[in-house]
């Protein structure tokens, strides 16, 4: 199952501005971006971003009215503000170099669970696994949850821990991201298109047009 999304994600994965990426200060900002924000409005907004401020050094020491108004149009304003703290406390508490072990990484102000594993596999190739709205839905396709995701958060976390490819970290977290957004999408997914196709439960039993279960509101 791991090679088959790998082989996917080479010829079909998308080509976004961050993939490549080595800088984590860089990976730090796009995760933060994309926590509640869809990929192509996220673009501008980081291209713009390391214009204004380049370095981490250089945005611990802006005004945090300078870093709003960068921000601006983003929404959810507490990600600016806490990306400007968190690059207060890596100058501070790190000498400026972003933290590499995953205690650290979930102690900076405005990063989770997912979105350390983001950073964690995407900057450093470390084993972490995720799991975003995208990854949830594509584990609840590919076991047939039959209760809305939100309510078996532990048993999902325990699949993307085991799925996780750990010789290949930052491409499957990437990867699986990939399908939630292009093949596995929440209406119509393309199955007929889907490396796993043929390990997926709701596929198999018809029911991939009926799952996710909605949450309960
Ligand atoms: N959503 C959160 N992180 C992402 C990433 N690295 N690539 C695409 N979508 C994402």
């Amino acid at each position: 199952m791991r090679r088959s999304l790998l082989t996917w994600y080479q010829h079909q994965g998308r080509d976004l501005p961050w993939r490549g990426e080595s800088d984590p200060y860089k990976i730090w900002v796009s995760e933060i971006m994309l926590q509640q924000t869809q990929v192509k409005t996220v673009i501008p907004y980081y291209q713009r971003w390391f214009k204004k401020f380049p370095t981490l050094e250089e945005l611990a020491r802006a005004d945090q009215q300078e870093v709003l108004k960068v921000w601006e149009g983003l929404g959810y304003y507490a990600r600016g503000r806490n990306l400007h703290k968190a690059a207060q406390k890596i100058v501070k508490d790190y000498g400026g170099i972003f933290p590499q072990t995953l205690e650290q990484v979930l102690k900076l102000p405005g990063i989770g669970r997912t979105t350390a594993g983001g950073i964690l596999s995407a900057a450093f190739n470390q084993p972490v696994s995720i799991l975003d709205g995208n990854v949830k839905r594509v584990l609840a396709r590919l076991t047939a949850l039959l209760v809305p995701p939100n309510q078996a958060l532990s048993q999902l976390w325990q699949w993307s821990d085991q799925l996780l490819d750990s010789e290949h970290p930052q491409d499957f977290n990437q990867a699986i991201m990939d399908l939630g957004a292009t093949l596995c999408t929440p209406k119509n997914p393309a199955c007929l298109l889907c490396p796993w196709q043929k390990h997926c439960q709701s596929y198999l039993e018809g029911l991939q047009n009926q799952l996710p279960m909605r949450e309960m509101t």
